[in-house]
């Protein structure tokens, strides 16, 4: 089969086009016709080794210590399941799903396998397979870091800061989802998209240090690594929590945190995926609830092209590769979504 693979660290340019073996799945995996995949902060992480700081050697431990020990990136992925394992009870050919591989990767390619009691989940029906591929990654990060490591309820503040990214995009429309009152922090010509999304106000940093705006708040979501707690201790209700996304190796040792006594939190780390969380996400992709953001669209061959689009940091929500000879078929989709009730932000892009 053609997978997009990578056998050193590097730039865009050591992603390249590859065949390899077709996988086979075991008695209890679906073989999964892979449709529409992306490619993520987590790929450029783990393809360039750029690590925040602190975890560079981690970085290669889980990566590879020499060279890449998965050689297919790709976290998450939409498709038809064209065989089942014998002892697969859930799934049957022809169901279209949706699976987050995470830190397994593996899903720039035609065919992946997953356990079927893994990350995978039917595809909400409204999605196009774009859109479906672009709805775990971000999601499955904001999901349990909001809700099961800053508890967030309704009525919570939350300042969503990198409101247009993949992770911002996904929190944003979580904490609303949640109940709470939502700002987001984003660039000037990202502010109505992250209205558009559901936030109630938004902030421009390139005119406006939320800082310094004397506004304060319970969660405060950083996905750029710009906001330490120096930075927003002030911005922070009592009680408050900064979740830190992109946090240091030392804020995920909880080192500077604040004291007790501030009542105030630091959260950073890694979240486990659940396909409990998977589940939970595509039913609220399938009510409306959230939107998956779907940048530009390449085609599996130009992954390269693509990487170098995440390389620059200025994404908006996910950069999608389509597998296999259905471009027409996308730009078509990605065309025809004209009602009000659908995102402005899906952009069509030229796609061969
Ligand atoms: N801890 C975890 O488990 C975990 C999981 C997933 C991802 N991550 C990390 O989370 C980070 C974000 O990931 P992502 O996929 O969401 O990134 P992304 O999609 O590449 O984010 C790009 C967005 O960030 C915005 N941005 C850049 N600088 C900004 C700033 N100073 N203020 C506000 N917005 C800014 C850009 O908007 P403008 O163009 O408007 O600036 C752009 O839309 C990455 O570092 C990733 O490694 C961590």
């Amino acid at each position: 089969m053609k997978a997009m693979t990578y056998r050193q660290y590097g730039g865009p340019e050591v992603v390249t086009l590859s065949e390899v073996d077709k996988p086979t799945p075991k008695p209890s995996e679906v073989l999964i016709r892979i449709l529409a995949t992306t490619v993520t902060t987590g790929d450029y992480r783990a393809r360039s080794l750029n690590m925040p700081a602190g975890f560079g050697l981690i970085g290669r431990l889980v990566f590879g210590l020499t060279g890449p020990r998965q050689p297919i990136l790709g976290t998450e992925l939409a498709g038809i399941v064209e065989a089942v394992g014998a002892d697969v009870i859930n799934f049957n050919p022809g169901d279209e799903v949706i699976a987050f591989t995470g830190v397994a990767y593996g899903s720039h390619a035609e065919y992946r396998t997953m356990p079927e009691d893994g990350t995978i989940a039917l595809k909400p029906g409204n999605l196009s397979f774009e859109e479906a591929a672009s709805l775990s990654f971000g999601a499955m990060t904001a999901l349990p870091f909001l809700r099961d490591k800053a508890g967030i309820k309704a009525g919570d503040s939350v300042l969503v800061v990198g409101a247009s990214g993949a992770v911002g995009t996904a929190a944003v429309q979580i904490a609303r989802h949640f109940g709470a009152e939502v700002t987001g922090v984003t660039s000037t010509s990202n502010l109505e998209l992250v209205a558009a999304l559901g936030a109630h106000r938004v902030i421009d940093y390139t005119k406006t240090d939320f800082a310094t705006t004397g506004n304060n708040w319970d969660i405060i979501i950083d996905t750029t690594g710009t906001v330490s707690f120096d930075r927003c201790d002030k911005s922070l209700r009592p009680g408050g929590r900064l979740v830190a996304i992109q946090g240091s190796f030392a804020q995920t040792l909880g080192i500077g945190k604040p004291s007790k006594a501030s009542g105030k939190t630091v959260i950073a780390g890694y979240v486990p995926a659940r396909p409990e969380d998977l589940r939970y996400i595509a039913r609220l992709a399938s009510t409306g609830e959230v939107k998956p953001v779907v940048d530009r669209v390449y085609p599996l061959e130009e992954a390269a092209q693509a990487h170098a689009y995440v390389d620059t940091g200025r994404k908006r929500g996910s950069v999608v590769l389509t597998v296999g000879n259905r471009q027409w078929e996308t730009t078509a989709r990605l065309r025809t979504r004209t009602s009000k009730d659908e995102p402005p932000h899906l952009i069509p892009v030229a796609v061969r």
